[in-house]
């Protein structure tokens, strides 16, 4: 049962049928023999050398040996928990997908949330962007939303992530700092790159250092489509608002309560959680019909971009809320793979370039992460649909398929699936026309990166503008390269003049205009005043 509902969830029972408890139980080797004595080792004499015979010892070691596996590449450190999706209002004017169309729904979820630079062992209270990934356990298949709690991100096009995250973290000589942003390399990397500086606005901001997970907003970031029974496109947006309200702490708080507890939002988590406090967010989405996709001054394909709410209003269909914590730590949390292609009827991609890059990526590093193709078998990633198909074979299969062959087409009758109908749930790409002449160059409806920086600066109140003032003169004041940090004010002059001649001051550069001979800006693009 769902601990808020009398809903079976059916994720939950999946988990039960997997799980153990060792409470009152007899010591076992991995064979189930009874262990008799786990003290001491085998030898030849009390004091005599440790025998190789001594299965027991070797098998208890070796096991050892091999517990750890490499932490994901980004998003190390992370924090998760299960939960429900309800639907409170019908999407099925804009998607068929089954878990936004059936009021009242409950879909099990499992939600991680996680810095993005630091190592696993980083501190909870980085100025960092935090990760915010959904993997919705719907009847139609795993849908996951891997978002983050701010709506746009730092590069246009998945070809500079690599050089992003080798930028943001720890220098390679000496793996020095863990913090996000703190150093000539990020800032090196952030001077020389215009589509960042909406991004890094955020990044200096308040939402970069949260007073809580559960005080936080997620966003897709990405535009997504929906797709109605009737083959009805929009563009969607998504967005979830904490009920909490979102809060941050100062920048002074953040230093001491990391001195203090470096695991501050992992514990309040948990603890909420235990204590039956449980996390609610506001599920809701951005519409825009797909005939409207050029009706704004930026492309949507854009993810340095985000629609104002102001223009398109954020409707509210349903409510995500966390309800119980997860029973092992590297089981669930750990083991967990999200992938923004795990899609379900009713959701497509756009060709959001950052987009169509991650649709590659996840799932390779999860190959060598998790170690096997075999790891959407772990009880966390498995679906509460039951898997058919042909693939078989490879590391620690899990499932017997019963059955003689295992191709398709297939006459023998030999137990093999069949290949679903669009109205039997069968997933179909949206049928889109996509022409054009095969190019590496950036679109130049991209090129304009200084107008949202701007907006988001200017909607600050003044004490946050403040803080996003000092943060910016602190993180800089870290970089030894006077250079790039004459570039980056050279930046923050596109943005905002008084800005960038305070930074200015407080590092002791001057403020420069930047011709950016490389990257084009928007032709009507002046200095800020
Ligand atoms: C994790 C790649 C952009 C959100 C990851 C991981 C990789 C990756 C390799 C580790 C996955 C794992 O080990 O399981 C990329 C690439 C990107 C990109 C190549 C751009 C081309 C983004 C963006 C967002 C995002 C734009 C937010 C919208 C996340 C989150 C996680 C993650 C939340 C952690 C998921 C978890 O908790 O396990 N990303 N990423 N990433 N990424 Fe991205």
């Amino acid at each position: 049962m769902n601990m808020k509902t009398n809903e079976p969830n059916k994720k939950a029972e999946q988990l039960d049928l997997h799980s153990t408890s060792n409470e009152n139980e007899k010591l076992t080797t991995n064979q189930g023999l009874k262990i008799n004595n786990n003290q001491d080792s085998l030898k030849a004499g009390g004091r005599g050398p440790s025998l190789l015979e001594d299965f027991i010892l070797r098998e208890k070691i070796t096991h050892f040996d091999h517990e750890r596996i490499p932490e994901r590449v980004v998003h190390a450190r992370g924090s998760g928990a299960h939960g429900i999706f309800k639907l409170n209002k019908s999407l099925a004017d804009y998607t068929k997908a089954g878990f936004l169309t059936k009021v009242g729904k409950e879909t099990p979820v499992f939600v991680r949330f996680s810095t993005v630079a630091g190592s696993k062992g980083s501190t909870d209270l980085a100025r960092d962007v935090r990760g915010f990934a959904i993997k919705f356990y719907t009847e139609e298949g795993n849908y996951d939303l891997v978002g983050n709690n701010m709506p746009v991100f730092f590069i246009q096009d998945a070809m500079k992530f690599p050089d992003l995250i080798h930028a943001v973290k720890p220098e390679p000589d000496n793996e020095i700092p863990q913090a996000a942003s703190a150093h000539d390399t990020f800032w090196d990397f952030i001077s020389l790159m215009p589509e960042s500086m909406h991004m890094v606005m955020w990044l200096m901001s308040d939402r970069a250092i949260p007073r809580s997970l559960r005080m936080m907003e997620g966003f897709g970031v990405h535009s997504y489509k929906f797709i109605n029974d009737e083959g009805k496109v929009h563009f969607v947006k998504f967005h979830f608002k904490p009920k909490l309200g979102v809060h941050s702490v100062a920048w002074n708080e953040a230093q001491v309560i990391s001195g203090v507890d470096s695991d501050f939002h992992k514990r309040d988590l948990w603890e909420a959680i235990e204590n039956g406090d449980y996390p609610e967010w506001d599920f809701g989405v951005q519409l825009i019909p797909e005939d409207d996709e050029h009706k704004f001054d930026f492309d949507l394909l854009d993810p340095t971009k985000l629609v104002p709410e102001e223009e398109v209003p954020v409707e509210i269909f349903g409510t995500l809320t966390l309800n119980r914590n997860p029973d092992n730590f590297f089981a669930e949390t750990e083991q967990v793979a999200f992938h923004p292609g795990h899609i379900i009827p009713g959701i497509d991609f756009t060709n959001d370039p950052l987009l169509q890059g991650r649709l590659f990526s996840y799932t390779d590093t999860q190959l060598s992460r998790l170690g096997s193709p075999n790891f959407h078998e772990i009880p966390i990633n498995r679906s509460i649909n039951t898997v058919h198909n042909n693939q078989r074979d490879g590391h620690m299969r899990q499932q017997i398929v019963k059955g003689k062959s295992s191709y398709d087409p297939n006459s023998t009758g030999g137990g093999c699936p069949f290949q679903a109908m669009m109205s039997e749930g069968g997933f179909v790409s949206q049928e889109e026309r996509v022409s054009g002449t095969k190019i590496r160059e950036r679109s130049k409806s991209f090129v304009d990166h200084y107008s949202q920086a701007k907006l988001f600066y200017n909607s600050q109140s003044t004490p946050e503008k403040q803080h996003l003032e000092n943060a910016l003169i602190f993180e800089l004041s870290k970089v030894s390269l006077p250079e790039v940090r004459e570039r980056l004010v050279g930046q923050l002059a596109y943005i905002d003049m008084i800005l960038a001649s305070r930074v200015a001051e407080k590092l002791g550069v001057e403020v420069k205009k930047l011709d950016w001979p490389n990257q084009s800006l928007p032709a009507d693009s002046t200095i800020a005043d």
